[in-house]
């Protein structure tokens, strides 16, 4: 077993925020994988790489100039925080994740982010291809128009409004692409909790996750 939690599950569905604060309640290190996936979709904007080139993606994966400090990103030095989370570059991160040779270029670096602190770790395939040996593992989830309404309200978009419409087909577009593909897709594995926040507050989400950790723990 390794000492780490992973989260899976679809676009906006808490993965990020419950993550977060599961690590911080354990005083573990956190991992959000998907912004590794979106500066590589960034970094190949800037240097005009088309997300389609795989090997080009790749190289510029495995060579990612990035640093992290605080909550603060930084890209060749810039600060990219705010602007890789934007849905385009959302897109383009579902793109170039589709890619085996990119996932390959990523896989280390996300591995490494497991010290002896343990690791709090969310995405698309941290239980499944990147911590298989997670201690728990969950699939975290909430119905599209839920997703929608909580990334519009992080947008201060409102829900009756053709940008609503824009971000529910956005986010319906990219789940399906990411569990379309072949290599590492969305899926809830036969081995994670499943874990619907549809009617759930954030402190229940991560409540319930902190209590399937204990039970865990209490039971070896
Ligand atoms: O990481 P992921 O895209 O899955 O989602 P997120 O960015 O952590 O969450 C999207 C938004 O939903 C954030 O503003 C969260 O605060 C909010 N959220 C919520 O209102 N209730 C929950 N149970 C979970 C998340
Ligand atoms: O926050 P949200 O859930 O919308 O996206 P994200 O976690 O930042 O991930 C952006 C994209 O990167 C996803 O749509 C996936 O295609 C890809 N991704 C992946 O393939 N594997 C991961 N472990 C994390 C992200």
């Amino acid at each position: 077993m390794q000492k780490v939690i992973a989260i899976d599950g679809p676009s906006a569905s808490g993965k990020g925020t419950i993550a977060a604060r599961v690590a911080h309640a354990l005083g573990w290190d956190y991992l959000d994988s998907g912004a590794l996936y979106r500066l590589t979709a960034l970094h190949a904007q800037n240097q005009q790489v088309a997300w389609q080139d795989e090997q080009a993606v790749a190289d510029l994966a495995a060579h990612l100039p990035v640093a992290f400090s605080g909550s603060q990103i930084l890209l060749a030095g810039n600060d990219v925080s705010q602007s890789i989370r934007s849905e385009q570059i959302g897109m383009g991160a579902s793109a170039i994740a589709a890619l085996p040779l990119v996932r390959q270029a990523l896989l280390q670096r996300q591995r490494d982010f497991l010290g002896e602190r343990g690791l709090v770790a969310d995405g698309r395939d941290m239980g499944s291809v990147v911590f298989p040996q997670a201690a728990l593992k969950i699939f975290l989830t909430a119905t599209p128009q839920i997703r929608a309404e909580r990334r519009a309200k992080q947008l201060n978009i409102a829900t009756q409004s053709p940008e609503f419409e824009r971000i529910l087909a956005d986010i319906m577009a990219r789940d399906e692409n990411d569990r379309r593909r072949s290599v590492a897709p969305l899926r809830q594995l036969p081995d994670a909790r499943l874990l619907d926040t549809t009617h759930l507050t954030i402190e229940q989400a991560v409540q319930q996750v902190l209590d399937w950790f204990q039970s865990l723990c209490s039971s070896d």
